[in-house]
């Protein structure tokens, strides 16, 4: 079969499609014929060797797919060859066939395209647990969306808007805040010009935001803390800037705002009710079309390295998807 390979950590230029072997299957596991999947910031990092954990090489990237199952270990139930599935795994998406642990895929809900399926899963389950169950985002609250054209960061918007907020979207360039107001944010802000936060205090009426989602990091977000609302909620999601901000703690007691962490990673193994309640929501809002996820641009299979070199130059608007199958 084809696969992307990254047999060095090198220039993403250099990654090339190798024929490899098909994977076998083992007790567990479920064979998937790949049709779509998705390149997120933390795929880019990865091809690059740049990531916090490193993949014995060589490796196949892409950690988010969409396809149809193959077939199935003889322990399998529920993945009857043909069913349509989404998977999250660590590695090995961009190929033409993966073997993925049944616990790490989903049955794809009717109606829902293979880019949709392969891009949406991962960021607006990020998006639903943090802005819900860790935001406890209400009705009528301010939300503050930082790098709100990314990927994680438009599904904040989308999320927040069907949760009732008024949804501030931040971003650096006039085309990426068009792109968040065009998927309903309420409002754009420049968080790269001198004086944004006199800007959001103005568009709160002095307020400041009630929610903060942030999977930006960096001097951005002490920035944005220091704009937070009495009895706010900061939300960590992730460092895009590459560094990692260091809050004073006077200023959660100084604000009387709280600081909370989201690990999409965890919340399977840790709060599982919590998980099954984010995905039959996010499924009830598909079926109904409630929801309409953002699919970023689409890319041929042969075309894989523009995926990652829109991830790792800042241009991305949503999700950047490749066409596998
Ligand atoms: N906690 C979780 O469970 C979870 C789940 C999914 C993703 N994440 C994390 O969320 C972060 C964003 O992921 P993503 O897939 O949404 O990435 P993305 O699509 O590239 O979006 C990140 C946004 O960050 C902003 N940014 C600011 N400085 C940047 C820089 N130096 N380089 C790149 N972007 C920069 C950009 O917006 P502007 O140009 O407008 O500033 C960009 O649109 C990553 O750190 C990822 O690991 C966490």
């Amino acid at each position: 079969m084809k696969a992307v390979l990254v047999e060095s950590y090198d220039r993403i230029e250099n990654i090339t499609i190798r024929e490899v072997a098909k994977p076998e299957l083992s007790p567990g596991m479920v064979r998937v014929r790949v049709q779509a999947a998705a390149v997120g910031f933390v795929d880019g990092l990865k091809v690059q060797g740049l990531y916090q954990t490193k993949d014995p090489l060589p490796f196949i990237p892409g950690s988010e797919f969409a396809g149809v199952v193959e077939d199935a270990a003889a322990d399998v139930k529920g993945f009857a060859s043909g069913t349509p599935v989404i998977g999250l795994v660590r590695n090995g998406g961009l190929a033409e066939y993966i073997c993925a642990a049944a616990a790490d895929l989903v049955v794809t809900p009717k109606g829902i395209d293979p880019e949709v399926g392969a891009s949406f899963f991962a960021n607006y389950h990020t998006a639903l647990y943090a802005l819900s169950s860790r935001g406890k985002l209400q009705s009528g609250e301010t939300l503050l969306v930082l790098g709100a054209a990314g990927g994680v960061g438009i599904a904040a918007v989308q999320i927040g808007k069907l949760l009732g907020a008024r949804v501030i979207a931040a971003a650096s360039t006039e085309e990426k805040r068009q792109f968040a107001m065009k998927f309903g944010a309420d409002a754009g802000l420049d968080y790269t010009r001198d004086g944004w936060r006199d800007e959001l205090k103005e568009l709160t009426g002095g307020h400041g935001a009630d929610v903060i989602y942030d999977p930006v990091g960096g001097d951005l977000s002490l920035q944005a803390f220091r704009s937070i609302a009495w009895n706010g909620r900061h939300l960590v999601i992730g460092f895009a800037s590459g560094t990692i901000p260091a809050l004073r703690f006077n200023l959660p007691l100084l604000k009387g705002g709280a600081l909370l962490g989201v690990d999409l990673a965890q919340i399977g193994r840790r709060e599982p009710d919590v998980r099954d309640q984010v995905i039959t929501q996010l499924f009830a809002w598909l079926s109904e079309k409630t929801l309409v996820p953002v699919v970023g641009k689409v890319f041929a299979f042969e075309e894989f390295h523009e995926a990652f070199k829109a991830m790792t130059t800042r241009s991305a608007l949503g999700k950047m998807v490749v066409r596998v199958g």
